[in-house]
């Protein structure tokens, strides 16, 4: 029995996230999967109501749960930022998510390049380190500026303070990779191109530029694929987004750092068909995991039944595999792809159907097995 926890949260979330639990639901009706499913109030409406993000009652119920199934956050009323950071950021930090895990896959006729290329990357971004930790500061008029950067992770207190010599104003950002946050960013990745059946690994950098980080990067993958049987490619980042429009097809895996991995990875969604089709999970191998649509709240489509409930799908197909049901994962992305093929899909992909429609046909594929 698995214990999933439920977050629509806002807009399209809710739309989104009432299709995917109906297609859990059809596959507990013909597989082992069993399960039982909590639903939390989390995001704007309670926000706006009571002032509350992410509490710690909510993160010790969550920490129960083996995994959390998301909608999107985001409300026009509430400044930006606020749900963003203090909900799905909060939830990433607190239950360690450190690697953020989105397919890139090829659903023909929907792929926007001119050669109809065949691709299925795993996109493997670093998500705790690199230039996202918040380690940035500015100076104005030669004042001092702190930054202070705690991290439990490899038990790092550092406090750099610093006076600008000159008048001009000036701003800097740094980013930082650990020894273990690449250790295990590293085993991840080797472990997931194993599990895929990919031969090799490209770990994506800018290791000519920025050598300190990105070179000991190099440095603990190339000592770890000795431990693989699994060749490590090395790519520059630059490099990587020309070709991934024009050789999209001779990738597998693939491991980015985080700054990198969210332009990477955005280049990706687009390249399977858009924001309707990417579905993404932030992974704790050895604690909770939460599956999304890597799409926002869409307040401009939400309460019209037009979002696209696919991304949402293939996130509940993704925990699926996540909590050991790979072949119910891949019954629902076939099902996904039987819609497609026969010309049923939703009007961001040029099709007809609404929301629910869309469910419906997915779900009916779904219970053919
Ligand atoms: P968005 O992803 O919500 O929407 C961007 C555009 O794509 C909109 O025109 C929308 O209608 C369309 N779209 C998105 N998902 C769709 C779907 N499933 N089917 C059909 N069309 C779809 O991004 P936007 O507009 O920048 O942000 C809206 C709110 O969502 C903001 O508050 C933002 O901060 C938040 N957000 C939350 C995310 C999350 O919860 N993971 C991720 C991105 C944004
Ligand atoms: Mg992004």
């Amino acid at each position: 029995m698995k214990h999933l926890a439920v977050i629509p949260g806002d807009g399209i979330g809710k739309e989104v996230v009432d299709i995917g639990l109906e297609i859990i639901d059809a596959i507990s009706e013909i597989s082992q999967f069993n399960y039982d499913a909590e639903l939390f109030d989390i995001g704007s409406e309670r926000y706006l109501r009571t002032g509350e993000l992410l509490t710690e009652e909510d993160i010790s119920d969550l920490k129960k749960k083996d995994a959390v199934y998301f909608g999107a956050i985001g409300d026009p009323r509430v400044r930006p930022g606020v749900l963003e950071k203090g909900i799905l950021l909060n939830m990433r930090a607190r239950f360690d998510q450190y690697i953020n895990l989105r397919p890139v896959t090829s659903w023909h006729p929907f792929v926007p390049l001119k050669k109809h290329f065949d691709f299925d990357i795993c996109f493997i971004r670093e998500n705790t380190e690199d230039f996202y930790m918040g380690a940035g500061g500015t100076f104005r008029n030669g004042s001092r500026t702190q930054v202070n950067v705690k991290r439990e992770l490899y038990e790092l207190d550092m406090n750099i303070d610093t006076r600008s010599s000159s008048d001009d104003d000036f701003a800097f950002e740094i980013g930082m990779l650990s020894e273990k946050g690449i250790e295990r960013f590293a085993d991840y990745s080797f472990m997931t191109a194993e599990k895929r059946g990919d031969r090799k690994l490209t770990l994506v950098d800018k290791a000519n530029v920025c050598t300190s980080i990105y070179g000991m990067q190099r440095e603990i993958f190339s000592s770890k694929a000795e431990k693989y049987d699994i060749e490590l490619e090395f790519m520059y980042v630059d490099a990587m987004a020309m070709a991934m429009i024009v050789r999209p097809d001779t990738f597998g895996t693939v491991a980015v750092p985080n700054l990198f991995g969210d332009i990477l990875t955005d280049l990706g969604a687009q390249l399977q068909g858009g924001l309707g089709m990417g579905a993404s999970g932030n992974i704790n191998p050895k604690g909770v995991s939460m599956f999304e649509p890597i799409h926002g709240s869409a307040p401009d489509i939400a309460g019209q039944g037009k979002a696209n409930p696919i991304a949402a799908v293939l996130a509940a197909k993704m925990m699926l595999d996540h909590l050991g049901h790979e072949d119910m994962g891949t019954l629902v992305q076939n099902a996904v792809r039987r819609c497609l093929d026969n010309g049923m899909y939703t009007k961001d992909l040029g099709g007809k159907l609404n929301t629910k429609e869309m469910g419906a046909e997915i779900k009916k594929e779904v219970l053919k097995g």
